[in-house]
């Protein structure tokens, strides 16, 4: 199941969802034990932002028929603190380390490639451009002209793989994915969360914290299909599909759809564990697969509009 990847080799299309399975915890949860049979075949680390962030005020998390909404709000202890003490812990992990990072102008994203470029632990960058940006005050992922303009100025800072994680929360995501790929990035990655709300029942008021958040699980799976499936017809660089994956089976769907990986997020927190069942099942099913191009095995069948 071996797959190459922005030339690197790995060790089967499974990986993490960035944000939903802490491994620095996690070695200290299960020991290295983790180590040996880590569950995923890249490692993708939470959002790191140029200055520490408290996340937002709890609750954080609700849960939905399907899923659950989170409004985590990207904690992270900001780039000196990840470079001092999170880069060696997830330096030893067994498997390429894929850091992702946000900004919110385009140079603090310049400054985030620009650190970690220099870092030979780091594998590849993914950007998280669910976030807006204070001087243009537009989301950076939601507008091909902005993801266009930021990726212009960052691929230039790093000959490291650039992986650009698009946003579901924008009019035309192939768009954006072509604008990504049309200004230098390798791949993307999709989807991150949908925005969503939910109130308290007892009072009225929005039960999060963040008053919104973002909906994530098997709820989103289909919309995700969609939306990979759209992006396959609009680029030529590799895709990773996430959203609601929760069996070999979902993977599978998502590589039909045109992805080269996929992204298991909410899953790993009802299992840890659930990235070697995923790529376990995954593998049966390849091995017995009767589609002969499995990969984008629906490519050149786009979706109707109404
Ligand atoms: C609790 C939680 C935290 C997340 N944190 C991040 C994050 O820090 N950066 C990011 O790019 N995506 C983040 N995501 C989005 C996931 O990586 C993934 O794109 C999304 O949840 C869809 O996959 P899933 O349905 O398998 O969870 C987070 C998702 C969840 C549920």
């Amino acid at each position: 199941m071996t797959v190459e990847f922005c030339g690197l080799e790995l060790e089967h299309p499974v990986i993490n969802g960035s944000g939903t399975f802490d491994a620095i915890a996690a070695r200290r949860a299960f020991g290295d034990e983790l180590v040996e049979r880590f569950p995923f075949s890249a490692f993708v680390s939470k959002t790191v932002t140029v200055e520490p962030r408290q996340g937002n005020p709890p609750p954080r998390l609700w849960e939905v028929a399907g899923g659950l909404i989170n409004s985590i709000g990207l904690p992270n202890k900001g780039l000196a603190g990840y470079l001092e003490h999170d880069l060696p812990e997830l330096a030893r992990l067994p498997v390429p380390l894929i850091v992702n990072i946000m900004g919110f102008s385009g140079d603090e994203v310049a400054r985030l490639v620009r650190a970690f470029s220099e870092r030979e632990e780091v594998s590849a960058l993914e950007l998280n451009v669910s976030c807006p940006n204070v001087e243009t005050g537009l989301t950076m992922g939601a507008d091909p002209g902005e993801t266009g303009r930021l990726l212009a100025k960052v691929r230039p800072l790093t000959a490291k793989p650039l992986i650009v994680k698009l946003t579901p929360n924008a009019t035309d995501v192939p768009a954006v994915a072509r604008a990504a790929e049309d200004a230098g990035a390798d791949a993307v990655s999709l989807i991150n969360t949908l925005r969503g709300m939910a109130l308290d029942p007892r009072t009225g008021c929005p039960w999060l914290g963040g008053i919104t958040g973002g909906v994530s699980g098997p709820a989103v799976r289909p919309i995700a299909l969609a939306q990979v499936h759209a992006v396959a017809q609009a680029v030529e660089i590799p895709i990773v599909g996430m959203g609601g994956v929760q069996r070999g089976a979902d993977a599978l769907d998502l590589m039909r759809a045109g992805a080269s990986l996929v992204g298991v997020g909410t899953e790993s927190f009802r299992d840890p564990a659930a990235g070697i069942r995923i790529a376990r099942e995954l593998k049966e099913l390849l091995a017995n697969s009767a589609v002969e191009d499995r990969r984008g095995a629906l490519a050149g069948q786009p979706g109707r509009e109404l």
